[in-house]
């Protein structure tokens, strides 16, 4: 039975810890031009319903890297388009490839398609998770801090798919999290229920980016209307006045804190451009690591 990375509760703490070594293992090994050919003549199909800059990027050339073949395909150039049934595809993609990632809208597209599929799905992307990129921002965290251990998060803005896996994240590795999301804008109930049983008291949301941010070492946003949600661009930018991560804001947390955003950034939104260009801004390693996570994630699920 192929195993899949749909979200990061698939997992467990050790687990991902060790995906979190094995990508800095292969950051140093690309870095000094050490070959790491763990995918050699095999196919990973990169399924995008929606667009992506870094996702794809990163994934094909990760996939380059370690000897094998990225397949983009995306679903208006493909029979999923025209509504060809997700678990059809999933059988399909299964005998012609080694493992897929697939980026799309509902949580449960991905779960049937892996329901389906004999070959590793790996979710690169869902209204409700960002596992990946979650991943990718532990490495950074790590990178930076040394580790995640006794530091304080604080997420600022939309309980969207970014704020849901910070939220497994925090229950998973059992570190401090306050979140301040607007009113009607709050993470999902189901994870925040989860992750409360898992890791209690370990997850705090309010409406206050003050109280978020203060005296925390990792600060991270993201865009107030995501992918699927640009007719309500207008009503958002209404909602979530106060919580630009701006100079104010991150003045209250630690000096030596970092910002994180997943990226792409809307400037003089969610975040300030002197923040994102700022010193406490690790926003391109964090980038970068979305590459060397992907292929630790990869080369441990596709066989
Ligand atoms: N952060 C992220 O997933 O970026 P893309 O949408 O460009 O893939
Ligand atoms: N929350 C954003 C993340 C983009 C990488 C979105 O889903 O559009």
């Amino acid at each position: 039975m192929a195993r899949h990375f749909l979200a990061l509760h698939d997992f467990n703490e050790i687990e991902l810890y060790g995906m979190l070594t094995f990508a800095r293992e292969l950051k140093e090994k690309q870095k000094q031009s050490i070959p790491h050919k763990l995918l050699d003549g095999k196919t990973v199909a990169l399924i995008f319903e929606k667009a992506s800059t870094r996702t794809r990027v990163s994934f094909e050339v990760g996939v380059f890297q370690l000897g094998g073949h990225g397949l983009f395909m995306s679903s208006g150039n493909s029979q999923m388009g025209r509504g060809e049934p997700i678990k059809d595809t999933a059988r399909v993609m299964a005998r012609y490839c080694d493992g897929v990632m697939i980026r799309t809208f509902g949580q449960e597209i991905v779960e049937e398609f892996a329901r389906y599929s004999d070959v590793p799905v790996i979710n690169g992307l869902t209204d409700l998770f960002h596992p990946c990129q979650i991943m990718a921002d532990l490495m950074t965290v790590i990178e930076h801090k040394k580790s995640y251990e006794g530091l304080k998060f604080a997420w600022v803005g939309d309980g969207n798919n970014m704020a849901n896996t910070w939220i497994e994240a925090a229950a998973i590795f059992g570190f401090e999290l306050r979140l301040a999301c607007p009113a009607g804008y709050e993470p999902d109930k189901k994870v925040m229920e989860w992750a409360e049983a898992k890791a209690p008291g370990k997850i705090i949301l309010s409406t206050d980016p003050k109280s978020a941010v203060a005296g925390a070492d990792v600060v991270n946003t993201d865009v107030w209307a995501s992918m699927g949600q640009e007719t309500e661009q207008k009503e958002r930018e209404k909602a979530f006045v106060g919580y630009c991560l701006d100079d104010n804001l991150l003045a209250l947390a630690k000096p030596d804190c970092i910002v994180l955003h997943c990226l792409p950034a809307h400037r003089g939104e969610e975040i300030s451009d002197s923040v994102i260009e700022g010193k406490s801004s690790v926003v391109w390693d964090e980038a970068e690591n979305r590459l060397h996570i992907q292929k630790a994630i990869m080369a441990t699920l596709i066989k």
